[in-house]
Protein backbone atom coordinates (compact mmCIF):
# COMPACT_ATOMS: atom_id res chain seq x y z
CA UNK A 1 0.00 0.00 0.00
CA UNK A 2 0.98 3.86 -0.10
CA UNK A 3 2.13 5.20 2.43
CA UNK A 4 -0.19 7.48 3.98
CA UNK A 5 0.35 11.15 4.91
CA UNK A 6 -0.95 12.46 7.94
CA UNK A 7 -1.84 16.00 7.26
CA UNK A 8 -3.47 16.56 11.21
CA UNK A 9 0.51 15.79 12.07
CA UNK A 10 1.50 18.28 10.02
CA UNK A 11 -1.10 20.56 11.20
CA UNK A 12 -0.18 20.02 14.66
CA UNK A 13 3.21 21.17 13.56
CA UNK A 14 2.54 23.96 12.09
CA UNK A 15 0.03 25.05 14.69
CA UNK A 16 3.13 24.51 17.17
CA UNK A 17 5.07 27.10 15.22
CA UNK A 18 1.92 29.15 15.10
CA UNK A 19 1.63 29.35 18.95
CA UNK A 20 5.15 30.64 19.12
CA UNK A 21 5.19 33.19 16.78
CA UNK A 22 1.54 34.57 18.71
CA UNK A 23 4.11 34.75 22.08
CA UNK A 24 6.59 36.35 20.19
CA UNK A 25 4.07 38.79 19.07
CA UNK A 26 2.58 39.71 22.02
CA UNK A 27 5.91 39.66 24.31
CA UNK A 28 8.06 42.07 21.54
CA UNK A 29 5.18 43.99 20.52
CA UNK A 30 2.44 43.99 22.77
CA UNK A 31 0.68 42.53 19.77
CA UNK A 32 -2.41 39.92 20.18
CA UNK A 33 -3.38 38.30 16.62
CA UNK A 34 -7.21 38.74 15.94
CA UNK A 35 -9.95 36.51 13.39
CA UNK A 36 -13.20 37.87 12.72
CA UNK A 37 -15.35 34.75 11.29
CA UNK A 38 -18.96 35.44 10.07
CA UNK A 39 -21.14 32.54 9.74
CA UNK A 40 -24.69 33.64 8.11
CA UNK A 41 -27.52 31.43 8.55
CA UNK A 42 -27.39 27.53 9.99
CA UNK A 43 -25.84 25.13 6.96
CA UNK A 44 -24.48 22.49 9.54
CA UNK A 45 -21.38 21.88 7.74
CA UNK A 46 -20.42 25.46 7.85
CA UNK A 47 -21.16 25.65 11.64
CA UNK A 48 -18.80 22.42 12.29
CA UNK A 49 -16.15 24.01 10.30
CA UNK A 50 -16.83 27.73 12.15
CA UNK A 51 -16.55 25.83 15.18
CA UNK A 52 -13.29 23.96 14.78
CA UNK A 53 -11.76 27.27 13.18
CA UNK A 54 -12.57 29.19 16.53
CA UNK A 55 -11.59 26.35 18.91
CA UNK A 56 -7.99 26.05 16.59
CA UNK A 57 -7.75 30.01 17.14
CA UNK A 58 -8.41 30.20 20.27
CA UNK A 59 -5.26 27.34 20.84
CA UNK A 60 -2.88 29.19 19.55
CA UNK A 61 -3.72 32.39 21.34
CA UNK A 62 -5.17 33.84 18.42
CA UNK A 63 -8.28 36.08 19.67
CA UNK A 64 -11.33 35.15 18.01
CA UNK A 65 -14.54 37.13 17.22
CA UNK A 66 -17.36 35.55 16.47
CA UNK A 67 -20.58 36.87 14.31
CA UNK A 68 -23.47 34.79 13.48
CA UNK A 69 -25.69 36.49 11.64
CA UNK A 70 -29.58 34.95 10.89
CA UNK A 71 -30.32 33.28 7.70
CA UNK A 72 -32.20 36.22 6.78
CA UNK A 73 -29.94 38.92 7.42
CA UNK A 74 -29.34 41.07 4.40
CA UNK A 75 -26.70 42.03 2.16
CA UNK A 76 -26.37 45.56 3.27
CA UNK A 77 -26.35 44.47 7.20
CA UNK A 78 -23.11 42.24 6.45
CA UNK A 79 -21.31 44.89 4.41
CA UNK A 80 -22.15 46.98 6.73
CA UNK A 81 -20.26 44.98 8.95
CA UNK A 82 -16.98 44.09 7.52
CA UNK A 83 -16.85 48.05 6.83
CA UNK A 84 -16.66 48.51 10.74
CA UNK A 85 -14.49 45.45 10.71
CA UNK A 86 -12.06 46.48 7.79
CA UNK A 87 -11.17 49.59 10.15
CA UNK A 88 -11.12 47.89 13.65
CA UNK A 89 -7.14 47.83 14.78
CA UNK A 90 -7.63 44.55 16.74
CA UNK A 91 -8.67 42.84 13.59
CA UNK A 92 -6.13 41.11 11.37
CA UNK A 93 -8.38 38.42 10.02
CA UNK A 94 -11.76 38.45 8.57
CA UNK A 95 -13.44 35.51 7.42
CA UNK A 96 -16.86 35.07 5.85
CA UNK A 97 -18.09 31.09 5.66
CA UNK A 98 -18.93 30.15 2.20
CA UNK A 99 -21.60 29.63 1.01
CA UNK A 100 -23.62 32.51 1.60
CA UNK A 101 -27.74 32.85 1.41
CA UNK A 102 -28.42 33.14 -1.78
CA UNK A 103 -29.81 37.08 -1.25
CA UNK A 104 -26.37 37.78 -0.54
CA UNK A 105 -23.60 38.63 -3.52
CA UNK A 106 -20.82 36.53 -2.47
CA UNK A 107 -18.76 38.33 -4.73
CA UNK A 108 -19.70 41.53 -3.90
CA UNK A 109 -19.03 40.47 -0.30
CA UNK A 110 -15.77 39.65 -0.58
CA UNK A 111 -14.40 42.19 -2.63
CA UNK A 112 -15.39 44.35 0.37
CA UNK A 113 -12.79 42.63 2.43
CA UNK A 114 -10.08 44.52 3.00
CA UNK A 115 -7.10 42.62 0.84
CA UNK A 116 -5.13 42.96 3.82
CA UNK A 117 -7.63 41.06 6.17
CA UNK A 118 -8.35 38.28 3.50
CA UNK A 119 -7.05 35.26 5.44
CA UNK A 120 -8.98 33.36 2.78
CA UNK A 121 -7.20 34.75 -0.25
CA UNK A 122 -10.63 35.31 -2.25
CA UNK A 123 -10.41 38.80 -2.69
CA UNK A 124 -9.88 39.86 -6.23
CA UNK A 125 -6.30 41.30 -5.15
CA UNK A 126 -5.01 38.36 -3.48
CA UNK A 127 -5.98 36.44 -6.72
CA UNK A 128 -4.42 38.27 -8.61
CA UNK A 129 -1.28 38.64 -6.49
CA UNK A 130 -1.11 34.81 -6.55
CA UNK A 131 -1.61 34.68 -10.31
CA UNK A 132 0.88 36.98 -11.04
CA UNK A 133 3.91 35.37 -8.52
CA UNK A 134 2.86 36.07 -5.01
CA UNK A 135 3.12 38.45 -2.52
CA UNK A 136 -0.81 38.44 -1.20
CA UNK A 137 -2.67 36.10 1.11
CA UNK A 138 -3.29 32.66 -0.76
CA UNK A 139 -6.14 30.53 0.03
CA UNK A 140 -5.57 28.28 2.72
CA UNK A 141 -6.81 24.73 1.43
CA UNK A 142 -4.22 24.99 -1.73
CA UNK A 143 -1.58 26.91 0.79
CA UNK A 144 -2.19 23.21 2.97
CA UNK A 145 -2.04 20.74 -0.21
CA UNK A 146 1.52 22.60 -0.96
CA UNK A 147 2.86 22.21 2.73
CA UNK A 148 1.47 18.35 2.43
CA UNK A 149 3.63 18.34 -0.84
CA UNK A 150 6.95 19.88 0.57
CA UNK A 151 6.78 17.20 2.89
CA UNK A 152 7.61 14.31 0.36
CA UNK A 153 8.28 15.81 -2.83
CA UNK A 154 12.03 16.99 -2.78
CA UNK A 155 12.02 18.31 -6.65
CA UNK A 156 8.75 19.87 -8.10
CA UNK A 157 10.39 21.49 -11.46
CA UNK A 158 9.60 19.27 -14.41
CA UNK A 159 6.82 17.19 -12.32
CA UNK A 160 3.73 16.28 -13.76
CA UNK A 161 0.67 17.64 -11.94
CA UNK A 162 -2.44 17.16 -12.46
CA UNK A 163 -5.19 19.10 -10.85
CA UNK A 164 -8.87 17.77 -10.83
CA UNK A 165 -11.02 20.82 -10.22
CA UNK A 166 -11.36 23.94 -11.33
CA UNK A 167 -13.30 25.99 -7.83
CA UNK A 168 -12.09 29.09 -7.50
CA UNK A 169 -11.25 28.12 -3.47
CA UNK A 170 -9.17 24.64 -4.44
CA UNK A 171 -8.66 24.15 -7.85
CA UNK A 172 -7.90 27.13 -9.62
CA UNK A 173 -5.33 28.54 -6.80
CA UNK A 174 -3.47 25.10 -6.41
CA UNK A 175 -2.86 25.25 -9.84
CA UNK A 176 -1.13 28.84 -9.80
CA UNK A 177 1.28 27.46 -7.17
CA UNK A 178 2.25 24.48 -8.78
CA UNK A 179 2.64 26.59 -11.84
CA UNK A 180 4.80 28.62 -9.48
CA UNK A 181 7.04 25.85 -8.57
CA UNK A 182 8.03 25.03 -12.23
CA UNK A 183 5.30 21.60 -12.25
CA UNK A 184 3.60 21.39 -15.73
CA UNK A 185 0.35 21.51 -14.58
CA UNK A 186 -3.13 20.25 -16.14
CA UNK A 187 -6.23 21.37 -14.70
CA UNK A 188 -8.89 19.06 -15.27
CA UNK A 189 -12.82 18.62 -14.12
CA UNK A 190 -15.14 16.16 -13.63
CA UNK A 191 -16.33 17.41 -17.34
CA UNK A 192 -12.77 16.29 -18.75
CA UNK A 193 -12.58 13.57 -21.61
CA UNK A 194 -10.55 10.05 -20.53
CA UNK A 195 -10.13 11.85 -17.64
CA UNK A 196 -8.04 8.88 -16.48
CA UNK A 197 -5.56 8.77 -19.10
CA UNK A 198 -4.44 12.01 -17.85
CA UNK A 199 -4.20 11.34 -14.57
CA UNK A 200 -2.10 8.38 -15.28
CA UNK A 201 0.88 10.45 -16.51
CA UNK A 202 1.01 12.57 -13.38
CA UNK A 203 3.87 12.20 -10.67
CA UNK A 204 1.15 15.07 -8.39
CA UNK A 205 -2.61 14.60 -8.35
CA UNK A 206 -4.53 16.81 -6.78
CA UNK A 207 -7.95 16.01 -6.30
CA UNK A 208 -10.57 18.28 -5.76
CA UNK A 209 -13.76 17.60 -7.45
CA UNK A 210 -16.38 16.66 -4.61
CA UNK A 211 -16.78 13.48 -5.99
CA UNK A 212 -16.39 10.38 -4.14
CA UNK A 213 -13.71 7.92 -5.32
CA UNK A 214 -13.63 9.67 -8.34
CA UNK A 215 -9.56 8.46 -8.62
CA UNK A 216 -9.74 5.09 -9.09
CA UNK A 217 -6.36 2.89 -8.40
CA UNK A 218 -5.88 1.86 -12.13
CA UNK A 219 -5.72 6.05 -12.92
CA UNK A 220 -2.63 6.46 -10.59
CA UNK A 221 1.01 6.06 -11.76
CA UNK A 222 3.04 3.80 -9.68
CA UNK A 223 4.71 5.97 -7.09
CA UNK A 224 2.75 9.00 -7.65
CA UNK A 225 1.84 11.32 -4.72
CA UNK A 226 -2.20 11.91 -4.32
CA UNK A 227 -3.86 14.44 -2.38
CA UNK A 228 -6.88 14.26 -1.74
CA UNK A 229 -8.84 17.17 -1.19
CA UNK A 230 -12.67 15.53 -1.30
CA UNK A 231 -14.70 14.87 1.73
CA UNK A 232 -18.39 14.28 1.46
CA UNK A 233 -20.48 12.14 3.79
CA UNK A 234 -22.22 9.03 2.44
CA UNK A 235 -24.58 6.67 4.17
CA UNK A 236 -24.46 3.32 3.33
CA UNK A 237 -26.85 0.85 3.09
CA UNK A 238 -26.87 0.10 6.79
CA UNK A 239 -27.87 3.48 7.89
CA UNK A 240 -24.22 4.33 8.65
CA UNK A 241 -22.28 7.41 7.34
CA UNK A 242 -19.05 7.96 7.15
CA UNK A 243 -16.39 10.80 5.32
CA UNK A 244 -15.49 9.40 1.89
CA UNK A 245 -12.69 11.30 0.45
CA UNK A 246 -12.45 12.22 -4.02
CA UNK A 247 -10.03 8.99 -4.61
CA UNK A 248 -10.68 5.44 -3.52
CA UNK A 249 -8.63 4.78 -0.48
CA UNK A 250 -8.76 1.17 -0.85
CA UNK A 251 -7.32 0.93 -4.00
CA UNK A 252 -4.32 3.17 -3.82
CA UNK A 253 -2.12 0.45 -3.28
CA UNK A 254 1.08 1.84 -6.28
CA UNK A 255 0.58 5.72 -5.63
CA UNK A 256 3.55 6.18 -3.56
CA UNK A 257 1.61 8.49 -0.94
CA UNK A 258 -1.65 9.65 -0.51
CA UNK A 259 -3.32 11.66 2.10
CA UNK A 260 -6.25 10.15 4.41
CA UNK A 261 -9.79 11.57 4.29
CA UNK A 262 -10.67 12.43 7.56
CA UNK A 263 -7.14 13.62 8.76
CA UNK A 264 -5.39 14.85 5.74
CA UNK A 265 -5.97 18.20 4.16
CA UNK A 266 -8.95 19.25 6.37
CA UNK A 267 -6.58 19.88 9.61
CA UNK A 268 -4.35 21.91 7.07
CA UNK A 269 -6.60 23.79 6.05
CA UNK A 270 -7.21 25.30 9.46
CA UNK A 271 -3.84 25.61 10.57
CA UNK A 272 -2.84 27.95 7.37
CA UNK A 273 -6.08 29.76 7.90
CA UNK A 274 -3.97 30.53 11.48
CA UNK A 275 -0.94 31.09 9.33
CA UNK A 276 -2.17 33.49 7.23
CA UNK A 277 -3.67 35.46 10.73
CA UNK A 278 -0.50 35.94 11.85
CA UNK A 279 0.89 37.19 8.49
CA UNK A 280 -1.62 39.06 8.16
CA UNK A 281 -0.88 40.77 11.93
CA UNK A 282 2.47 41.19 11.03
CA UNK A 283 2.14 43.32 8.28
CA UNK A 284 -0.95 44.93 9.35
CA UNK A 285 1.58 45.79 12.76
CA UNK A 286 4.43 46.44 11.18
N1 LIG B 1 -16.48 27.15 2.52
C1 LIG B 1 -15.85 26.03 2.07
N2 LIG B 1 -14.51 26.19 2.15
C2 LIG B 1 -14.30 27.43 2.64
C3 LIG B 1 -13.12 28.17 2.95
O1 LIG B 1 -11.98 27.72 2.76
N3 LIG B 1 -13.31 29.41 3.44
C4 LIG B 1 -14.55 29.93 3.63
N4 LIG B 1 -14.65 31.16 4.09
N5 LIG B 1 -15.66 29.28 3.36
C5 LIG B 1 -15.53 28.03 2.86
Amino acid sequence: MADILRGDVVAQRLCHRVTAQVERMRAERGVVPGLAVILVGEDPPSEVYVRRKLAKAKQVGIRSFEHRLPAETGEAELLALIARLNSDAAVHGILVQLPLPEQISADKVLNAIDPDKDVDGFHPVNVGRLSTGGGGLVPCTPLGCMMLLDEVVSEFRGRQAVVIGKSNIVGKPVALLLLERECTVTVTHIHTVDLASIVRKADIVVVAAGAPRLVRGDWVKPGAVVIDVGITRVTSEDGRTRLVGDAAADEMDHAGVVTPVPGGVGPMTIACLLGNTIKAAQALTA
